[in-house]
């Protein structure tokens, strides 16, 4: 099972990516977070990519691609994987149909939230810097200062600014828009109405990789 999962900054990709991948046993692929953890151990890449982040700005699909390629080529990603975040343009997209040899990407999936809502919710996150899990300020005990689920750092990433957060919509908005009609092309995409609690959501994922949407 190889599953992409689409959707502006904020829609929910990596809260619900993170729980698919436990339940199906696949690994948790995202591009953010694989940029961050560059970031955190200072390379190259990682100090490349914060340039564009920190403005709200694509990396470049050169660096992106082979980043993301050569994870996929693991050992664990042969019975199949979970991506957020990538591919976000059409070259991405094009890049990864073209590197699998393991089999086509089964199903996208486009978690679709209004923007006045993604606004709401970047504003108040709060994420792990070890595992990447994201959370709502307003819903961990007050002070809390470590992550529930791994004993991780809890921060505010820098992109969540809201000069920023507002740029990154703009930026992926035409991206995000172009993928959807790629994949709808192929067949593959189904749209998830993200505006609902995180169990509806997640359940909602559920019944579509199991075939029922
Ligand atoms: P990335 O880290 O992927 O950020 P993003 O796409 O902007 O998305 P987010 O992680 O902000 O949102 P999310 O959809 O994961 O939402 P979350 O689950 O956290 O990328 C960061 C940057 O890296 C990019 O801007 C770019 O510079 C670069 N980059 C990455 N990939 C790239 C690529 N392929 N090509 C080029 N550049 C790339 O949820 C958000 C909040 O809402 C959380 O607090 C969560 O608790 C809450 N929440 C989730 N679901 C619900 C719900 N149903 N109801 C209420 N609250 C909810
Ligand atoms: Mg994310
Ligand atoms: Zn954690």
């Amino acid at each position: 099972m190889r599953l992409v999962f689409l959707g502006l900054a904020g829609a929910g990709k990596g809260t619900q990516a993170l729980v698919l991948s436990e339940t199906l046993g696949l690994p948790f692929i995202s591009s953010g977070d694989m940029f961050r953890y560059h970031l955190s151990q200072n390379t190259e890449l990682g100090l490349l990519a914060k340039g564009y982040m920190d403005k709200g700005e694509l990396v470049p699909d050169e660096v992106t691609i082979r980043m993301i390629l050569d994870r996929i080529g693991q050992e664990d990603c042969r019975k199949g994987f979970i991506l957020d975040g990538f591919p976000r343009t059409l070259a991405q997209a094009q890049a990864l149909d073209a590197a699998l040899d393991s089999g086509p990407v089964n199903r996208v999936l486009y978690i679709k939230v209004g923007e006045e809502e993604l606004v709401r919710r970047l504003a108040g996150r709060i994420s792990c810097r070890k595992c990447g899990t994201p959370y709502q300020l307003d819903l961990l005990p007050p002070n809390a200062s470590e992550c529930p689920r791994c004993g991780g750092e809890l921060y505010q990433r820098a992109d969540d600014q809201p000069d920023v957060v507002r740029r990154r919509i703009q930026v992926q908005w035409p991206e995000i828009h172009g993928l959807a009609n790629y994949y709808a092309g192929q067949k593959k995409l189904v749209e998830i109405n993200g505006e609902q609690s995180v169990e509806q959501v997640g359940a909602d994922l559920l019944k579509t990789v199991n075939g029922r949407i």
